[in-house]
């Protein structure tokens, strides 16, 4: 215990969270969480949001690094050679390894929006336009077939870098070095936000709940936030967790790495709704469009007599996009790049930029429903609505639940003790609360929601 025997490893303990914590923090946090309180009433929204945190993402977390680091292996591997050789469970992880090209692929699309949006902010570009062109310009620019998809590929061939570079030269050092740029550029956006005039009304938004605002679909959109915004349900935690050391504990890690998603999205709420409400007749409710129209409109007029704080507020903003888009790209593409390296014995390079072409494509037919292809509809959604509707509301729950069943019923009860106990090496006071989690509670709540979604009840 405690050696690192696998060369493939995290070389450290922090190695390990900031790598998990970059896997879960990312657009999720930045661009998702604010839209959907947004548009689901504030403060009530993030109580739900936090309830599901604890009672669905840290048990599914905790399971994905189990089944990851006892088994070693990239993860339908894991599955089949923990169920002890059943060739059903290999198929059930092909379906979480196959949606991380999904995810990834519409993924990117947003994440090279962010960049686009980081150059534009850094050549000044949002300055002086009136209020209605910010929107003019972002459908003009979503709907291009050319311009977002050079800026995909850009974040698309960075993101291939980092993970061909390998698990410590790459992921790890990224994830150290982005990470903790990350948090100080937060903390100095929320700070600037917060002492913006008005701020306390987008404080007062997200702090005091409204639960006359709360229906069924908030209830089900807090679900599809806690899995997306946690990156579990789509099993990139159980290939960063083949890569834990021995001696990293499980359950601490897990429940690290959802206070830091939870801190990053909650700031991020500091960030954006103070922003808003600083500017009359600005409503917090824009939708996905919040960070891409209604902020750089917000971060001219808010500092308009003083343009170098527009720019370097702008400037920081988007840039932090991009940092929080990269850090989780890289899980969604190591995944497939794992499991491609394991299974047919090709270098990580060689897997990384084939997983990366594939993406790619698939990027691409998200990227143009915005625009030549938005006549193209599946079940009445064009290809980058389906594919988020299928990853967050169907996928991820549905790779939770298999995390879950398969921890707390398929393998040996000794496999979740000695993985949370470090070989006995390490007390656990939460085990019997974390078994019933695993066992019952976590899997009966994804189905309950699961199902009253499908409309059963
Ligand atoms: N967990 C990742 C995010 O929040 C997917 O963006």
């Amino acid at each position: 215990m405690g050696t690192n025997t696998n060369k493939n490893a995290f070389a450290s303990k922090m190695g390990a969270i900031l790598a998990a914590a970059g896997s879960a923090v990312g657009l999720g946090n930045v661009w998702r969480f604010p839209t959907e309180t947004g548009l689901n009433g504030g403060a009530a929204f993030i109580l739900i949001y936090v309830l599901f945190m604890l009672l669905l993402g840290v048990p599914v977390m905790i399971s994905e690094f189990v089944i990851g680091r006892y088994s070693q292996k990239s993860v339908s591997e894991s599955f089949y050679s923990m169920s002890g050789g059943k060739n059903a469970w290999r198929y059930m992880g092909l379906i979480p390894m196959f949606s991380s090209f999904l995810v990834l692929s519409y993924y990117a699309v947003v994440a090279g929006w962010t960049l686009e949006y980081a150059f534009q902010a850094a050549v000044n570009g949002f300055a002086g336009k009136e209020v209605t062109q910010y929107a003019v310009d972002f459908v003009n620019f979503s709907s291009n077939p050319v311009q977002p998809l050079i800026w995909m590929g850009l974040i698309l061939a960075i993101t291939c870098v980092i993970v061909a570079l390998g698990v410590q030269k790459g992921i790890e050092r990224g994830s150290k070095i982005m990470m903790p740029v990350l948090f100080v550029f937060l903390v100095i956006l929320a700070v600037c936000s917060l002492s913006l005039p008005n701020s306390s009304q987008g404080l007062m938004f997200l702090l005091k709940p409204d639960f006359s605002k709360v229906t069924a679909q908030t209830v089900l959109s807090a679900m599809g936030q806690a899995f997306f915004s946690l990156s579990v349900g789509l099993c990139c935690l159980c290939t960063y967790a083949c890569y834990f050391r021995k001696d990293v504990n499980l359950v601490k890690d897990a429940t690290s790495v959802a206070s830091i998603d939870t801190l990053v999205a909650l700031c991020s709420g500091f960030i954006i709704f103070p922003a808003v409400y600083s500017i009359q007749g600005l409503q917090p409710d824009a939708g996905p469009s919040l960070v891409f129209i209604t902020l750089p409109s917000v971060f001219q007029q808010v500092f308009g007599d003083m343009p170098v704080l527009a720019y370097g507020f702008s400037l920081m903003f988007y840039l932090l996009l991009v940092v929080a888009a990269l850090t989780s790209s890289i899980s969604m593409l190591e995944m497939g790049t794992a499991y491609f390296q394991e299974k047919f014995h090709v270098s990580r390079v060689k897997c990384a930029i084939g997983v990366t072409c594939v993406c790619f494509v698939l990027g691409t037919a998200c990227s143009l429903s915005f625009g030549d292809w938005s006549y193209v509809k599946v079940f009445g959604m064009g290809f980058f609505d389906l594919f988020d509707y299928l990853v967050a509301k169907f996928i991820m729950p549905i790779g939770g639940l298999l995390a879950t069943f398969f921890v707390g019923w398929v393998v040996d009860e000794q496999v979740l003790k000695s993985e949370l106990t470090n070989g006995g090496t390490v007390s656990q006071p939460l085990y019997r609360v974390i078994r019933l989690l695993v066992r019952y509670l976590t899997p009966i709540c994804i189905l309950l929601i699961f199902f009253s979604e499908l409309g059963f009840f």
